[in-house]
């Protein structure tokens, strides 16, 4: 049997952090952020069992192409809006909802006649940024959209948060604010938190939450949240061992030769590198499980191979099952030894990993 990696997608922990998210804002609509082929995990599959979400969030057209195709009926918001004019009848033909945070959008649609009224949601700067109308712009912005015939006149306000897995940051209480204040007149449903802002900023839940990362079982914070041990790890990231070399103490271990054995010791290969998606930035002691035990990573990732310091488990054998991440091993402590964050390693899963959705 060929030596692959494999991604498990444990489908069952989407449904219980999807019901985490529920649990915390009870209160608040969810719009599940399934952009980027679902974090990585296969949005095909995730949408299945995501079903009690009241809309998903996606960032490009074809990504809300595909799920119409699919046969999914749910809302979709298209969170940056339509990224060109060419693309609105494309959001008409498959009923996409969009987000409006450039004057240029707002001119291009109102060009634009439309067969039905559209769902239209006004994204506003509050600090990030990023995208989004400033406040004091926001009234003037709503009476264009409600003056045109083929917009929902129920436009619902968001914005976006920069810091909200920051906890002591004074950053999102500002943004809240701001937000609060640019709302605080308008009779619209509203829209703040990502993950971060629904793990910690109750303040933030709103009408709408939008959940990203904690659906997948990974934390947004640096250090952990109070609520954040209640999520389960979808994606659990696993290889094989292919070899177990004998190594002299002084001997070094990969390329640039940049680790040597401190003592004559085993060093086990394994079958994965950042070919397959596995952070080359991993330092050496990144924790690796072969099966099930701790051995450190040592030397530089290759795009095939890390190699593994065996000391800690002796009775390693060629063809042990070794884990990366997922159960066991989170994701947010491999992102921590690889300078990266979680976001990152489950959206770089390349297509040479199998995927096998449990
Ligand atoms: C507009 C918007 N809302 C929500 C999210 C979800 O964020 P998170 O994955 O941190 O929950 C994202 C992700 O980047 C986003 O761009």
């Amino acid at each position: 049997m060929a030596v692959n990696a494999r991604a498990y997608i444990d489908c069952d922990a989407l449904t219980h952090n999807l019901q985490q998210v529920k649990n915390i804002a009870p209160n608040s609509h969810v719009m599940a952020m399934v952009k980027s082929n679902a974090y990585g995990h296969g949005v095909d599959y995730v949408v299945d069992y995501l079903t009690n979400a009241d809309a998903f969030g996606l960032a490009r057209l074809g990504e809300a192409e595909r799920l119409r195709q699919l046969g999914i009926k749910k809302a979709l918001v298209l969170v940056e809006g339509f990224l060109e004019p060419e693309e609105l009848r494309a959001v008409e033909q498959y009923d996409l909802e969009i987000v409006i945070h450039q004057h240029w959008q707002l001119e291009a649609l109102k060009q634009q006649p439309l067969q039905k009224p559209i769902r239209v949601w006004l994204k506003v700067d509050t600090g990030m940024h990023r995208l989004g109308v400033p406040g004091n712009q926001v009234n003037d912005i709503l009476s264009e959209l409600k003056n045109c015939a083929w917009v929902n006149p129920k436009i619902r306000l968001m914005t976006h948060f920069a810091s909200a897995d920051e906890v002591d940051s004074p950053q999102t209480i500002q943004q809240i604010k701001n937000f609060n204040d640019v709302a605080r007149n308008i009779n619209a449903e509203t829209s703040l938190a990502n993950s971060a802002g629904i793990m910690a900023w109750p303040d933030s839940h709103g009408h709408w939450v939008r959940p990203g990362l904690m659906l997948y079982g990974a934390s947004p914070f640096i250090e952990q949240a109070p609520n954040d041990n209640s999520l389960l790890p979808a994606m659990t990231l696993t290889s094989r061992l292919i070899a177990i070399n004998h190594v002299p103490k002084g001997g070094s271990v990969g390329y640039g030769a940049t680790w040597q054995a401190p003592e004559d010791m085993a060093i086990g290969v394994v079958a994965i590198g950042y070919g397959d998606g596995y952070p080359r930035q991993a330092k050496n002691g990144t924790p690796v499980l072969v099966k099930g035990n701790v051995c450190p990573m040592v030397g530089r990732v290759s795009m095939d191979m890390i190699t593994v310091d065996l000391r800690g488990y002796s009775d390693a054998k060629i063809g042990d099952t070794v884990t990366l991440w997922g159960n066991g091993l989170p994701v947010e402590t491999i992102a921590r030894w690889a300078d990266t964050v979680p976001y990152t390693l489950l959206t770089g899963v390349t297509s040479r990993v199998e995927f096998l959705h449990l």
